[in-house]
């Protein structure tokens, strides 16, 4: 066939009809305008935290939308468009500097979003989101409302367990610092307990766990393990004084074990965030034994490592000997059972 003047208009047309066919009047005919399994309508303070949401440009650097090939906070369930319905505008975004939001509900409790929001350093050392303090704090308290409503109805059945578990974690603190720590133990499970930390406390190790620490722990935990970082007020139950926690440790148990157990899956019902996401589990094992050796004074790794051998470390294999000898746990004295 022959160019003519006729066939390049005619066919430049078709390829335009042809295109928006396919991306905008396909997908018009095919979205349902019905809401999906999980949306719910958002209740009025969960409204007024929408307008805060996007009179502060919080769209900017996240999105509301999971796409099969994301992985990440939400990953798990793949959006619909039933989960926007009655959203006008929908915030979709189309940046994602922070993490997607879609299913954020119930993935941290409010203590911990009060704390993020007056300051994100606070919670998260390394971030870059910034501060929101300036909203007051009727604000912020509708912007978590609206964030723990992200998901719909499976955040609010993350709420629920939060919030059972937040009612126990109170009141055991609320009965005294000992029976506190008996409570969260009595969260680990007997495998763990008897675990020791799998990774030696050598220099190397240690060191690489005040990275960590310093990265994803301190704004809480605080510089000098006790609990008082700059996220403390803004806790309740307030975050773990390591440096008491060697009483209740001692008793045949090992502490390798129970500090990765905890870490990995954090506290639920408080500001405590799991680490499974975050952390691979090299990283949990050292910052467990920076924690060990630097603030409760002790050692569990007398069991030689089953993984790969720490020989890489060279001359830095040595176990520390910063602290004035950081005993080894004595089965059989005191302490929780
Ligand atoms: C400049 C970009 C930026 C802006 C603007 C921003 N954020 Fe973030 N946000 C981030 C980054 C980066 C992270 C990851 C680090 C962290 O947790 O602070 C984050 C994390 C979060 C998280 C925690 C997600 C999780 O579970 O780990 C929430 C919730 C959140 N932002 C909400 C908001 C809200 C609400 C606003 C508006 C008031 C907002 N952000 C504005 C960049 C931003
Ligand atoms: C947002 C604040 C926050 C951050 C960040 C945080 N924690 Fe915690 N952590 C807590 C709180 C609060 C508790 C206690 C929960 C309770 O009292 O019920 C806790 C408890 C713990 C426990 C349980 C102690 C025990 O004996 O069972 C361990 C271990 C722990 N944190 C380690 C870490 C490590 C390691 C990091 C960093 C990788 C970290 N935490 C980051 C707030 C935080």
């Amino acid at each position: 066939m022959r160019s003519s003047e006729a066939i390049i208009v005619w066919g430049s047309l078709l390829v335009v009809v042809a295109a928006m066919f396919a991306t905008v009047y396909w997908p018009v005919i095919n979205i349902r305008d019905e809401p999906s399994d999980i949306w719910r309508p958002l209740q009025s303070q969960e409204e007024k935290g929408r307008l805060i949401y996007i009179a502060n440009g919080c769209t900017y650097c996240h999105s509301q939308y999971i796409r099969p090939q994301d992985w990440g906070i939400g990953a798990e369930r793949i959006s619909q468009s039933g989960d926007y319905y009655r959203q006008i505008p929908h915030l979709l975004g189309s940046q994602r500097t922070g993490p997607d939001l879609s299913q954020e509900g119930g993935e941290h409790s409010d203590d911990w979003h009060r704390a993020h929001f007056i300051n994100p350093r606070f919670t998260r050392p390394r971030s870059l989101m910034p501060a929101f303090a300036y909203i007051g704090e009727e604000g912020i308290e509708s912007l978590i409302a609206y964030i723990q409503s992200l998901g719909g109805k499976d955040a609010d059945q993350r709420m629920a367990v939060q919030n059972r578990f937040h009612e126990e974690a109170i009141a055991a603190w609320e009965r005294g610092p000992d029976e506190h720590i008996r409570w969260l133990h009595s969260r680990v499970p007997q495998p763990w307990r008897i675990m020791p930390s799998e990774t030696p406390a050598t220099r190397a190790s240690v060191a690489r766990g005040e990275k960590v620490y310093q990265d994803y722990c301190i704004g809480c935990h605080g510089p000098v393990g006790d609990g008082a970082g700059p996220a403390a007020p803004y806790i309740y139950p307030p975050p773990v004084n390591f440096t008491t926690l060697r009483r209740h440790l001692i008793d045949g148990q090992y502490i390798g074990g129970i500090l990765y157990y905890q870490i990995m899956n954090g506290i639920t019902g408080t500001a405590m965030p799991y680490h499974k996401k975050d952390l691979e589990s090299a990283k949990i094992w050292d910052v467990g034994n920076y924690i060990m050796v630097n603030f409760i004074n002790v050692r569990d790794d007398r069991i030689p490592s089953a993984g790969i051998p720490v020989s890489y470390e060279g001359r830095h294999a040595k176990p520390v000997t910063k602290n004035p000898q950081p005993e080894p746990i004595q089965p059989g004295k005191g302490g929780v059972r």
